[in-house]
């Protein structure tokens, strides 16, 4: 097969694309023949600084297409089903392949450069408003970096459950593009300070549930924004920059910082059953992703170059065959 693959840590420029050995079918594989691959967030952060776990690595974790070939073990799918599936790596390629826990039928309809952007971001958003946020209808959330996959699921996704939205993005024009998705108040987090615009917005009292997505020196701002006993969900670092937290800060606010790993949990009957529902609300048109951009596999340098300088808007596909 054709794939995009790295062996040690890097810009774009570390990736090549070439000829690599078919994935192995095994009892449980649900083998893909990729059409959309998704570039997630996490694809750039593990090619900057996770160790390659095996070289060639081929990087990403989210694509949709058809099954070529299923594992002795699998039930659920057929050669010729539309799915899109999850895996720690291999998404950048022709073939991908997920156990069968971590693949998700298409529903009728659903164009597949669509529903290859579904599981990961609207499931992350979903675990980390509903599942362990605990979000309530008239609660306050922001969603810090509001304009990236995760972000668009997230405001969508608490706009649509009752609770007022407050998002983040890097210019003015960016947070008008959000608006429409549900967002009723939006921060400029270059030019704006994100703790007195919240404490403008909440009346004084703080935000209610912090999406945090973006990590790094930013997380300071959204600290003093939360209210006291408020929730604090670290998602990501799509700033770069890794967040820490005081151990004194988390005592002084009586706040409840929680992890979100959707991957840890994807496997679970729980999770499968929000995946397809989500899948089916994208289906109906109720929950949108917008496609900022798509390229050929073999230019997965120039795509990922994009993502990272070009302030994309939703998601950016390859296109794999
Ligand atoms: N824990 C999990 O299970 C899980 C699952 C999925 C993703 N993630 C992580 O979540 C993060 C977001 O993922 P994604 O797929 O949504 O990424 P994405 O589509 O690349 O979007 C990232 C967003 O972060 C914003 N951003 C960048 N620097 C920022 C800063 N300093 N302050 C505020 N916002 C900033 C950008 O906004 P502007 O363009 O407007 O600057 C961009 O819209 C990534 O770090 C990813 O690894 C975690």
């Amino acid at each position: 097969m054709k794939a995009i693959h790295y062996s040690r840590n890097g810009g774009p420029e570390v990736m090549e694309f070439g000829e690599l050995p078919d994935p192995q079918v095994g009892p449980d594989t649900v083998l893909i023949a990729v059409e959309w691959v998704s570039i997630e967030g996490g694809d750039l952060l593990n090619r900057q600084i996770t160790p390659p776990a095996q070289v060639p690595f081929v990087p990403g974790y989210q694509a949709a297409g058809t099954v070529a070939a299923t594992g002795s073990e699998v039930t659920r799918f057929r050669p010729g089903d539309k799915v899109v599936g999850f895996h720690w790596n291999g998404s950048h390629a022709e073939l991908f392949a997920v156990q069968e826990h971590h693949a998700f039928a298409v529903p009728e309809g659903l164009d597949l450069r669509l529903a290859a952007t579904v599981p990961i971001p609207f499931g992350t958003a979903h675990d980390a408003l509903f599942e362990y946020g605990g979000l309530k209808p008239g609660e306050t959330v922001l969603v810090q970096g509001a304009a990236g996959g995760v972000g668009l699921a997230a405001v969508q996704l608490a706009a649509q459950a009752g609770a007022s939205v407050i998002g983040t993005a890097s210019s003015p024009e960016r947070l008008a593009r959000i608006a429409p998705f549900g967002m009723h108040h939006g921060i400029d987090y270059r030019r704006e300070d994100i703790a007195s615009r919240c404490k403008d917005l909440t009346g004084g009292k703080g935000i209610d549930l912090v999406l945090d997505l973006a990590g790094g020196k930013g997380k300071d701002a959204l600290m003093d924004a939360v209210r006291p006993h408020g929730r604090y969900a670290v998602v990501g670092a799509s700033s770069g920059d890794l967040p820490s937290f005081g151990f004194f800060e988390l005592i002084r606010k009586a706040l409840h910082v929680y992890g979100i790993s959707l991957g840890r949990d994807m496997h679970t009957p729980r999770a499968r059953a929000m995946i397809e529902d989500l899948l089916a609300r994208v289906a109906a048109g109720s929950l949108e992703m917008p496609i900022d951009a798509e390229f050929p596999l073999a230019e997965a340098r120039r795509a990922h170059e994009h993502v990272a300088t070009a302030h994309p808007f939703g998601r950016v596909l390859l296109r794999a065959r």
